[in-house]
């Protein structure tokens, strides 16, 4: 079999190795601790599990319109008035199988052979790759550690050329759970001001897990005049814990939406109907619902910042939402267990962490960061627990 060109050009996340590790080492009777987890331990809410079960059992399961059911798409619409003060009309939405597909819809929609498109990093892994596979050339805009991982719009402005078609942002953000402020934001729109030509992707999947704001800010609140050329990612993944369920949408202009059904309607067709339906009262759940599934987080947090904090070299910035801390390794660089190879990068740092001490964390240079770490707080407090008891050994038993 000849494969595509294509094929050449993008890759498998690199954690598939460490995953596949952490695999082997559980079947052979090992209990891993999960640190690389993206996901949370919490179950969705019955009303929707049951939501599931009624239209399985109603048999209502055919097809749905391709951009997704005009209810749910109208729900949608009313969510984002009531959680943005923005407004769309249904068919400035689309629902696809996860915010995934809603961006690669996108791209695919509209990037050219060798048009390019921003993303900060830290950034989540699939960005890049989805760019590469839809043709166009990823620029990666690094922030830094020391300037609270947020965006330097001078750095920014010296990547923008002729052929910047887009510019990702994703607050809170995976992999570092960094918030932006304000006035970084502001910043950013003055810049933008300058190319209007620019699309905006604002990634607002982890949107309910903020825990600065009670509310998350999308840039749109902050100069209305970007709506016509910004598009909303977000989904039913990770607030409402329903990553299986693979429902996300998009929202913003009708001609890009209209275009990203395009392709979804020769690609997958419309999303999962019974999810789509379940999404429907997930759209119900209210404030408490929410606020709870944060005070949890908030909690876990506590516990594993509070467990490291004493490990001298392990720094890491305060995580504001999403559910990731992001931690330099960089100290333990050059070190070793004693009869094993020396850690040379944060890859064999993360494959030593988990054969010797069974903890899967994910490298950061996965997320075009390297020299780092990515722990995942969203499993259990026990995990967590058990967890820094064993990064803490293992990081003391490096010489
Ligand atoms: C930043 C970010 N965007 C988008 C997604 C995609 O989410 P979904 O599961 O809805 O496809 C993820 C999933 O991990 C993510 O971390």
């Amino acid at each position: 079999m000849l494969f595509s060109n294509k094929m050449d050009n993008f890759r498998v996340s690199k954690t598939a190795e460490i995953a596949d590790l952490a695999l082997s080492l559980k079947e052979k009777g090992h209990t891993i601790i999960n640190m690389a987890s993206g996901e949370l331990s919490l179950k969705p809410a019955l009303t929707v599990r049951r939501e599931a079960c009624n239209v399985i059992n109603k048999g209502d399961t055919l097809y749905t319109q391709v951009a997704g059911l005009n209810k749910l798409r109208d729900l949608i619409s009313e969510k984002l008035k009531k959680d943005l003060n923005i407004k769309y009309k249904t068919d400035e939405i689309i629902v696809s199988n996860g915010g995934k597909q809603v961006i690669f819809n996108a791209m695919q929609g509209t990037l050219n052979r060798g048009d390019e498109v921003i993303i900060v990093s830290p950034y989540w892994v699939s960005y890049p790759e989805i760019v590469k596979l839809c043709g166009g050339t990823p620029k990666i805009l690094y922030s830094k550690r020391k300037e609270g991982f947020s965006i330097n719009t001078e750095r920014l402005e010296k990547l923008i050329t002729s052929k910047t078609k887009w510019l990702i942002l994703n607050s809170p953000n995976n992999p570092t759970g960094t918030v932006y402020s304000h006035k970084n934001l502001k910043n950013l729109i003055h810049v933008l001001s300058k190319y209007p030509d620019i699309f905006i992707l604002s990634d607002d999947i982890y949107e309910k897990l903020n825990f600065s704001f009670r509310k998350n800010t999308n840039i749109i609140n902050l100069d209305k005049n970007l709506k016509k050329r910004t598009l909303i990612v977000n989904g039913f993944s990770k607030g409402y814990c329903m990553t299986g369920w693979r429902l996300g949408y998009g929202a913003g202009p009708k001609a890009l939406i209209d275009a990203m059904a395009k392709i979804q309607s020769q690609s997958t067709s419309a999303a999962n109907t019974i999810a789509q339906h379940a999404a429907i009262k997930a759209l119900e759940l209210d404030y408490a619902y929410f606020e709870e599934i944060k005070n949890t987080l908030i909690k876990r947090r506590t516990i594993v910042t509070s467990a490291l904090s004493d490990l001298d070299g392990f720094r890491s910035n305060f995580s504001q939402g999403a559910f990731y801390l992001f931690p330099s390794i960089k100290k333990f660089l050059g070190k070793r267990l004693i009869g094993h190879d020396k850690i040379l990068n944060d890859i064999s740092f993360c494959k030593q962490l988990l054969s010797s001490e069974h903890v899967a964390t994910v490298p950061g240079s996965s997320f075009g960061s390297k020299d780092s770490i990515r722990l995942s707080y969203a499993l259990s407090e026990k995990d967590l627990r058990i967890g820094c008891k064993r990064i803490k050994q293992f990081c003391a038993r490096l010489e």
